[in-house]
Order: C-alpha cells, then structure tokens, then sequence
C-alpha cells in the first residue's frame, strides 16, 4: 500500500485521541478514531437489546447500522451521539463488544476504509498489529494509571460532569485487564512499534517526537 498510516495504540485514557488530532492536523492526514466503531457498536447493541456478551447477535447486527463519520461527529442513523459515545458507560460496553472475534471481524474492512490519500493516522489498541501491520510508524503509548485518572478527571470536571479519581481510576484499570487479557486482538504494542511514554510530556512534545519518527522512516 503506497498510502501512508501511522498507528497510535494505548491503553485507554494516555492521550492517544489528542495526540492523532494533533499529528494529523500537522500533515494534513485523515483520522482514525477506532474507539468510536467499538463504541458505537456498543451503543447501537445496547439500544437494539442485544445481549452484548453474545459476539454473534452483535456482529450481525454491525453491516446493519447507518454510520456517518463527519469531522469527528459521528450519526448513528442521522442523529449526532458523539456525546453519548464519549460516557463512561459507553465505554465499557465497547470494551464488552470489543471481545468478540465476529465483532473485530465485522469491523475489519470498516477501518481499512478510513485510509484514504494523502495519508492516515489512526488510533486504538490494535492499529498496528491486526489492522494496519503494514504502516509506516507505529507508536505505543503509555502513562501511568495516576497520570491517565488525573486527565480523565480533570477532563471530566471541566464539562461540569461529576466525578471521583479512585473510582476513575479503578475503571481505567478493569478496562486495561480486560483489554490486554482477552485473546481476541489484545492490547499489545506491535513488535516493530516504538513505545511513548507521555506521563511527564505536553501534548507539543509528544507531536514533535512523533513527527521527528516520521521524517526518517517516511
Ligand atoms: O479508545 P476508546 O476508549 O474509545 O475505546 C473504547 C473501548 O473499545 C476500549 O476499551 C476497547 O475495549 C475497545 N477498542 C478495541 N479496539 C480498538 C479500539 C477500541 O477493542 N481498536
């Protein structure tokens, strides 16, 4: 494939969605936001009563909805739930929907749709070892789980949304395992990816790393 990705994978909360916009923003790149397939999905299964531990039910239900992605908005048959997409609750029926094989299976070729020219950056946990394997650059990265309950809740209480660090943190931690120990596309860092941690970076450095990466593997 002659059309360039950079993947961005991570566990969940260590500033993956900002880092994407900000790369993509600087090459003029297309984004990738896998998180909002598994989200939507969870939210679509949730809505039609589906059992959301049964993979099945789930996948056949996926090459039914009526997605639109549109400048980081995304329609679920024409209306805007980018908001419900981002709650917490959202989440974790996408890490539920997420452990399903057929579910990883009937997103596959979606995702493959989002590389586009001039070029892509996409993010999620498995961008770089079952999705994209043939990208360019593949970055993983980390932060501590302090660090990532910290900008969850900071994030969190600056929408006026209230929330509590321990338990923010607890959840962060439940989704990481279950994350990393299903057997289905685990959240792992690529063997030819190149791991970040941000912890102690702003956002300017950690773009600045991965453009600098870029420029010489390009
Ligand atoms: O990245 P985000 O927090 O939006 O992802 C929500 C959940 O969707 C993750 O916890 C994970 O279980 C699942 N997911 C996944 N594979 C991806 C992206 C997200 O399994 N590529």
């Amino acid at each position: 494939q002659d059309i360039p990705v950079i993947t961005i994978d991570g566990p969940t909360a260590s500033g993956k969605g900002t880092l994407t916009d900000e790369v993509a923003r600087a090459l003029g790149y297309g984004v990738l936001d896998s998180g909002s397939l598994y989200r939507v999905t969870g939210l679509a299964a949730h809505r039609a009563g589906l059992d959301l531990n049964d993979g099945a039910a789930v996948a056949a239900l996926v090459p039914t909805l009526d997605l639109r992605f549109e400048e980081g908005r995304v329609l679920l048959d024409e209306e805007d739930v980018s908001n419900e997409l981002r709650q917490e609750a959202t989440g974790l029926m996408a890490s539920q929907v997420g452990a399903h094989p057929p579910v990883r299976q009937a997103l596959h070729q979606l995702q493959l749709d989002f590389r586009r020219l001039p070029g892509l950056v996409a993010d999620g946990r498995d961008m770089g070892t079952a999705i994209f394997p043939d990208a360019s650059l593949k970055v993983f990265l980390t932060a501590s789980a302090a660090t990532r309950a910290e900008r969850r809740f900071n994030q969190l209480i600056s929408k006026g949304v209230p929330a509590k660090l321990d338990d923010l943190r607890a959840d962060l931690e439940a989704r990481d395992a279950r994350d990393k120990t299903r057997s289905a596309s685990p959240l792992q860092a690529a063997a030819d990816a190149i791991e970040l941690d941000n912890s102690a970076h702003s956002v300017e450095a950690s773009k600045d790393l991965v453009l600098g990466w870029w420029q010489t593997k390009r």
